[in-house]
């Protein structure tokens, strides 16, 4: 079934650019003549130890096996273990070394991995007293991200809500939002996406109204009783009709894709509805749900062998989840 999948010429990658971290469409797009585009997917998620790391490797791996040219980039750098899943022993370079300006060429941190078509930007040796990038590094990391040769990049996030978890979020072509059937997942996931949310705005408005309006609405018990960001987008059409259309606009291109991992029960498949419902509902945003995968007794032993499931139990149920949201990813861009 993996060689369904084959690689065939990119849908072009359109990236959402933020207002003030600009990556305009000029500066990184060379033309279909000159370069392939390449497409950028972050695997986020909120909680840790949901299975981001999993997902990453493998929808890379599938990516790689199609015959595309990937590079997966551990962006979890206070906890990095994406070089493990794919096999990757020794990392002597890795993210760490461009967020701390030792190295500037993000494509000097690119490592080979035993796949063919799959490289790897680790994120080892990070100095943990400095563990996050500032502005201006992580606008240059999107940057350089962006120039990569290659046709997809996944970039693996870290838990929480860390600005530039929340920027590749939401810079990337596709932010993909995995979940387990587990209420602390749902609950995280929630909050990442709120944070994410109101970040992309708070770039996006100009209006000093609806920024304050912004302000008092983040905090959830704020005296305006403003209780959801659909009624803060709500409140700004009212004061501002024509900043609340231009932000309705830009916040419908943020189309998070859900991803409910580690399914053991017939009901934990229906969550991913669920989410995408809520999305609806409390964000007024459309978040398409696009698979699921089962828990599978064999992925701690392919992680000890360092090789992906995809690569180690192709024929599993777990592998055959994996390739449909794979197919998805590249059939459908959102
Ligand atoms: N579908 C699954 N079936 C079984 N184990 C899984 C599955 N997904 C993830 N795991 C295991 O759960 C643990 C956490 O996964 P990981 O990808 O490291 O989470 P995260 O990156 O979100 O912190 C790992 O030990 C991983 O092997
Ligand atoms: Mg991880």
């Amino acid at each position: 079934m993996i060689f369904a999948i084959q690689a065939k010429r990119l849908p072009g990658a359109r990236g959402k650019s933020l207002a003030v971290d600009v990556l305009q469409p000029e500066q990184r797009e060379p033309g279909p003549s000159l370069k392939r585009q390449t497409r950028i997917l972050a695997v986020g998620g909120g909680k840790g130890g949901v299975g981001k790391s999993f997902v990453s490797a493998n929808l890379a791996s599938v990516l790689a096996r199609a015959g595309y040219r990937v590079v997966a980039v551990d962006a979890d750098l206070e906890g990095p273990n994406l070089h493990t899943c794919l096999g990757v022993r020794t990392t002597r370079v890795g993210l760490p070394d461009f967020v701390a300006g030792r190295e500037d060429d993000l494509g000097k941190l690119v490592l080979e991995t035993p796949q063919p078509n799959l490289q790897l930007i680790a994120g080892t040796h990070a100095n943990l007293d400095q563990p996050q990038p500032g502005h201006r590094r992580r606008v240059e990391f999107l940057r350089s991200v962006r120039q990569l040769d290659c046709d997809f990049v996944l970039i693996d996030l870290g838990a929480g809500s860390q600005t530039a978890t929340l920027d590749y979020f939401l810079v990337a072509d596709e932010g993909l939002l995995v979940l387990q059937p587990e209420p602390t997942s749902v609950e995280n996931a929630y909050a990442f996406l709120r944070a994410a949310f109101y970040r992309r705005l708070r770039l996006a408005v100009l209006g000093h109204g609806a920024r304050n309006l912004i302000r008092v609405a983040m905090d959830q018990r704020n005296e305006l009783g403003i209780q959801s960001p659909l009624d803060l987008m709500r409140e700004i059409e009212i004061l501002d009709p024509i900043e609340g259309h231009r932000l309705v606009e830009t916040m419908s291109s943020f189309r998070p894709r859900i991803i409910i991992n580690d399914v053991e029960r017939k009901e934990d498949i229906k969550l991913g509805f669920a989410v995408a419902s809520v999305c609806k509902k409390y964000f007024g945003i459309e978040a398409e749900y696009v698979g699921y995968v089962n828990h599978d007794g064999s992925v701690r032993k392919s992680v000890l062998e360092g090789r992906p499931l995809i690569e180690y139990r192709e024929d599993s149920e777990a592998s055959s989840y994996l390739q449909r949201i794979a197919r998805k990813l590249i059939e459908s861009p959102s």
